[in-house]
């Protein structure tokens, strides 16, 4: 699998990287088949997997953790909070840190900031970030991060705030046509260095129709790598046989599937666009 540069840290990944919510019940994986397909990854070149205790209230961490208590030196892991405030958010690190069975994680990852408000209260006064340089300065996380899926312009902001060492923002090929972090985030991010993970690259279940060519398109943008959230071994084998046989899309091929797809490009098929997703009213296109 080709591997890249991840921004400024020294490490490179393969393009294809873990989206690890969904190896829980809740999406019908068991505990045994969550172990296996996380060591099935490790064992096929995957190296990065991005987690969060809000992930079925931590039981997709603990599963992690039950891999990484024996592999943690093959493996990068990437958590998040989703609480704003410093004393919440260090409170989720060391539950995170518990549940995952290390004591430090490569990356923590200040979740989903859809607004300008989202944004000022985890980098304001007493915010999150300021438990992220601590944490940083004790050793328990080793990069800070941020992710977001609605609005590029927040993030350019966050990015003008704070040397962010990653950020992870939707980059499917739907989110070419509207609020596009590639248009307007990648190049910012890449001329500082900021080192880029793509999500929602199967947009959440829209293009899981066309798997190849979705997953070719997303790698295909000047990223350091994609995750994908996976949730069976049959699902894993198929992700990792197209990035293994990566090659960029012709511009050609590229149009022909922006022609396939734009019907999708609409409040129902893209929630993650949405400030309430169980609202499309709140598009906030
Ligand atoms: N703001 C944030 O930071 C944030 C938000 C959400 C998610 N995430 C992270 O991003 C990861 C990826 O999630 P996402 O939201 O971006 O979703 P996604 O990757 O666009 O879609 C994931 C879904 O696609 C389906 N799938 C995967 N491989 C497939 C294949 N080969 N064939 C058919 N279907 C396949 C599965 O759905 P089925 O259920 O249909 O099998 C899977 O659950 C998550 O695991 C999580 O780690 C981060």
């Amino acid at each position: 699998m080709q591997t890249r540069p991840f921004g400024k840290t020294g490490e490179s990944f393969p393009i294809l990287s873990f989206g690890g919510q969904r190896i829980v019940d809740e999406h019908n994986c068991t505990e045994e088949e969550a172990i296996a397909i996380v060591n099935t990854a490790i064992d096929r070149g995957i190296r990065y997997f991005d987690t969060a205790w809000i992930y079925s209230e931590g039981q997709a961490e603990t599963r992690l953790g039950k891999v990484v208590k024996h592999r943690r030196s093959e493996m990068w892991i990437a958590t998040k909070t989703s609480d704003t405030t410093r004393d919440g958010a260090r409170r989720q690190l060391e539950g995170s840190l518990i549940r995952l069975q290390t004591d430090y994680v490569d990356e923590w990852r200040l979740h989903n900031v859809w607004d300008h408000a989202r944004l000022d209260a985890f980098t304001g006064k007493d915010g999150a970030l300021e438990a992220a340089v601590q944490a940083r300065e004790e050793g328990l996380v080793r990069h800070i991060s941020i992710s977001g899926h609605s609005d590029p312009q927040v993030l350019v902001e966050a990015l003008n705030r704070f040397p962010f060492d990653s950020a992870l923002i939707a980059l499917s090929a739907l989110d070419h046509f509207i609020l596009s972090f590639a248009e307007e985030f990648l190049p910012i991010a890449n001329a500082r260095g900021v080192a880029t993970i793509g999500m929602k690259v199967l947009g959440l279940g829209s293009l899981t129709h066309d798997v190849e060519r979705s997953l070719r398109y997303s790698f295909g943008l000047p990223i350091s790598t994609v995750i994908v959230g996976m949730e069976t071994m049959v699902q894993l084998e198929q992700n990792l046989a197209i990035a293994e046989s990566f090659t960029p899309m012709t511009d050609a091929e590229r149009l022909a599937f922006f022609k396939d797809i734009i019907h999708l490009v609409r409040p129902e098929k893209m929630p993650w666009k949405a400030t309430d997703w169980e609202n499309p009213s709140e598009w906030i296109p």
